[in-house]
């Protein structure tokens, strides 16, 4: 018996193996493709508010000035004042959380420093994220900090002094158990 496939048997096919080409790679999906071990290990960070999982390496703040006029400026400004339309301001605001005018930055908001560098490392620079050597984000890092006047511009960054540092608004988060929250489903009106 010979196999005839029609018209009619090839659109089934087609149905039923849409586009074959696309395979386990992008899971079937027609966009993305898949990372490859170095393009993850670039990125393959992952450090805890408490110092957990930071790299070894370190840097300074005259080496951290030079990259991010380098690599940062453009688009946070030259005094790390902002740009509007590009990037945000990184220092300053430091007790204006609470006035008419609240300022977030990493000076003035965030309470530890060890998100710094888990934020430097996979999302900085905005248009090449993960570039970034351990070494370069302990330096932008304590460039940053030192411009904020959090660290002394002598002090080298690493794992530990990194974890050390007290930040300005360390005491401005607490956990909040939303109270109420869990009856919520059965208080929406149907
Ligand atoms: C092409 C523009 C651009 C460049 C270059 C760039 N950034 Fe950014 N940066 C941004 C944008 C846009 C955001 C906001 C991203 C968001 O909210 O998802 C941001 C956010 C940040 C934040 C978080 C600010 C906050 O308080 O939420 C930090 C810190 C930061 N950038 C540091 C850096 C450093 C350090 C470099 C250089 C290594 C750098 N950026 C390079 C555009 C840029």
């Amino acid at each position: 018996m010979t196999t005839k496939i029609n018209a009619h048997g090839v659109l089934l096919m087609l149905m039923f193996f849409p586009l074959s080409g696309l395979s386990a790679d992008n899971n079937g999906y027609n966009f993305g493709k898949k990372l490859s071990e170095p393009d993850i290990r670039k990125i393959d960070t992952t450090v805890m508010s408490n110092g957990q999982g930071l790299p070894a390496g370190s840097g300074s703040y005259i080496v951290g000035k030079e990259l991010y006029l380098k690599k940062c400026a453009a688009c946070h400004g030259v005094k790390l004042e902002g740009v509007a339309g590009a990037g945000n301001a990184l220092i300053g605001g430091r007790n204006s959380l609470s006035s008419n005018k609240p300022k977030k930055t990493v000076e003035s908001y965030w309470p530890k420093a060890p998100i710094l560098f888990d934020y430097l490392k996979r999302a900085m620079p905005f248009d090449a994220p993960g570039s970034l050597t351990n070494s370069e984000v302990y330096a932008i890092s304590a460039y940053i900090l030192g411009e904020s006047n959090v660290i002394d511009a002598k002090t080298v960054l690493d794992a530990k002094s990194l974890t050390d540092i007290n930040m300005p608004n360390k005491d401005g988060f607490f956990v909040w158990p939303r109270p109420g929250a869990e009856k919520q489903e059965n208080t929406v009106k149907k």
